[in-house]
Parts: structure tokens; C-alpha cells; sequence
């Protein structure tokens, strides 16, 4: 296992691309010790709020899970039933909430960068963790695939992963790729080529599944986001051919290799992206992803309450 260098104290995580390969591995290594049962103290009563402005099952929870069991009040947010409804911008919401005594928040936007200005405002003091901006960055989505890697092979230097799927509306591969390929892994991609945009092309080059599935340690399949694809897209889709052409298929799943695993960040279309039958196969990590995202999202919420002198640390 490796070692923490120091406590990780951050103002905010909104975007992977703030976090050094040091910083993601310290990361990791926090959550499994939350995974061990670590606990932390509080220098007083702290308060936590959830903004998913875009539906969430896993992430939402996820955070709230963590936020209680750091010992942390979690303070409701419907965001249908906000004075967001009358025009107040989501800046103004926050020094609101932060007013009324919120310490930090997760927030859940389809605008890329929403983060951007939030971080920036010297009137923002709360910490700000990206619960996912649109099609951008989704950090402690990327977090909680970089520990369910690194807990099966003890290492994600020099392993093969793919990411196939919907490349191009995915925030989890934009986060994933430059992180994965900073810490030593080989990337490829898969699916259609059309999703396989010139930024994805800097991290890796684009397969058939056929040529993948044989070779990789990683198998990352990623959800077809209709809801983001053209109503012609939609009209025309068919998750049968879709299965057959770029999916995991119950005959490619036998060529995978012996070590190889199954990831999928999920919600899965069953069907389509992975046959039904192997969502929950003995090679699927899919349902431990989900697991492993609370400590991530302990990890990130104590980093950011450190980075307010909020816990009692050992040499206090
Ligand atoms: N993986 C993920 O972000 O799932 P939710 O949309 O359910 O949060």
C-alpha cells in the first residue's frame, strides 16, 4: 500500500485536472482507510448540502452517505422548490446557503465549468466538491474508478484499459483519461467512432471491441446518454445492434482476459452497453464501484473540511 505523504487539504475538488498523480494516489489511499473504518473528529457541528440540478441515483446518495458518516449535518436542497426558480443565480444560492451557516457542498450541474466562476467568487467561502458539470469533469466518479482499480491489481501502472461507449457526452472518461494516463496505464477507446472525438485522441487510439476485449486488464464500458443524443439518434437506435457492434457480449466476455475485470460507472443500459446477463458477473465491478464511491467522497469532504480547520488532527 502506498503512503500518504501529507493530509490532503483542499479548498475545493471540482476537476481532475487540479490534482497531481500524487495528489489522486493520496486520495485513494484515504479511502481505504475510511474503507477500514477510519474515523475522523470534528472541531464543531458541521453542515453539508446537496445541489443536484441533474438526476443522480449513485452520486447523490454517495455523498449524502459520506457527508453522515463523517459526522457531518446534511441540510436539504430541492432544487425544484428554490428561489433559483425566480432567477437567483446558483452564485447567489451559495453565498445564501453559506450564509445560513452551510460549510460546504456537492453540486450536480449540466452546465460545463458551472464550477469556474464559483471558485473564483472572493465571496464563496464554502468548500465546493463537483458532483458532475455536464459533459466535463466528474471527479469523484474518476476517483472511486482509479481505487476499484488500484484495490483488484495493487498497481494501474502499465495495465490496459479501455473505455468504450459514449465518448463523447461522457464527463467519466474526460476525467478518467488524463488521470489514468498520468499514473503509467495504457488507454484505449471503443465504441463508435463517431464519439471518438480528437480530444480523446491525445490519450489513446480507437479499437474494434473485438480487438479489445482479449488484451485488456480494464473493460470500462460507458452508459449511451439518449438523453443527451439528437431525437434522429434516438429514433434510430437499437439496442440490439448496438450490443452486437460495440457491447459486451456474453461470447466476447469469454476472451477477456483471466484477470481482466468489468467496469461500468453506471446507471447501465442492460442490453446495450453489457449484456444483462453480465452486470453482475464474477468479473463485474460494478456494484463496488458504487461501494467505494462513499470513502472517495469521505476522502474528498475531509480534504475540504481540513482545508477549513474543521477536524481535530493528531497534533492537535
Ligand atoms: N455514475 C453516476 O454518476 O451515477 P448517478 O448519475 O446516478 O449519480
Amino acid at each position: 500500500m502506498m503512503q500518504v505523504t501529507r493530509p490532503l487539504s483542499f479548498e475545493n475538488v471540482v476537476s481532475m485536472e487540479d490534482l497531481s498523480a500524487d495528489d489522486v494516489m493520496s486520495f485513494i489511499q484515504e479511502a481505504c482507510e475510511f474503507k477500514q473504518g477510519k474515523h475522523i473528529q470534528l472541531k464543531r457541528p458541521v453542515y453539508a448540502l446537496n445541489m443536484f440540478f441533474e438526476n443522480s441515483t449513485r452520486t447523490h446518495n454517495s455523498f449524502e452517505m459520506a457527508e453522515r458518516k463523517l459526522g457531518l449535518q446534511v441540510v436539504n436542497f430541492d432544487p425544484s422548490h428554490s428561489s433559483m426558480s425566480k432567477g437567483e443565480t446558483l452564485a447567489d444560492t451559495l453565498k445564501t446557503v453559506q450564509a445560513i451557516g452551510v460549510d460546504v457542498v456537492a453540486i450536480r450541474s449540466k452546465i460545463n465549468d458551472y464550477y469556474k466562476e464559483l471558485v473564483e467568487d472572493p465571496n464563496i467561502h464554502m468548500g465546493i466538491a463537483n458532483a458532475g458539470d455536464g459533459s466535463g469533469q466528474h471527479p469523484s466518479q474518476s476517483m472511486l474508478d482509479m481505487m476499484t482499480i488500484y484495490e483488484e491489481f495493487g498497481h494501474i501502472e502499465g495495465l490496459n484499459i479501455a473505455m468504450v461507449g459514449d465518448l463523447s457526452h461522457s464527463r467519466v472518461a474526460r476525467s478518467d483519461m488524463e488521470v489514468l494516463t498520468e499514473l503509467g496505464a495504457h488507454v484505449y477507446f471503443g465504441g463508435p467512432k463517431k464519439w471518438f472525438t480528437k480530444d480523446f485522441a491525445k490519450y489513446g487510439q480507437w479499437m474494434p471491441i473485438d480487438d479489445l476485449v482479449d488484451h485488456m486488464d480494464v473493460m470500462m464500458f460507458l452508459r449511451v446518454q439518449h438523453e443527451r443524443i439528437s431525437d434522429d439518434e434516438n429514433d434510430g437506435f437499437s439496442a440490439e445492434a448496438y450490443n452486437a457492434k460495440y457491447g459486451l457480449t456474453e461470447e466476447r466476455e469469454q476472451r477477456m482476459l483471466p484477470q481482466a475485470i468489468i467496469m461500468h460507472p453506471a446507471p447501465v443500459n442492460r442490453g446495450v452497453e453489457i449484456a444483462d446477463s453480465l452486470v453482475e458477473c464474477d468479473r463485474s465491478r460494478i456494484f463496488t464501484q458504487m461501494h467505494n464511491g462513499v470513502f472517495v467522497r469521505m476522502a474528498i469532504m475531509e480534504s475540504m473540511l481540513r482545508a477549513r480547520n474543521l477536524i481535530v488532527d493528531d497534533e492537535d
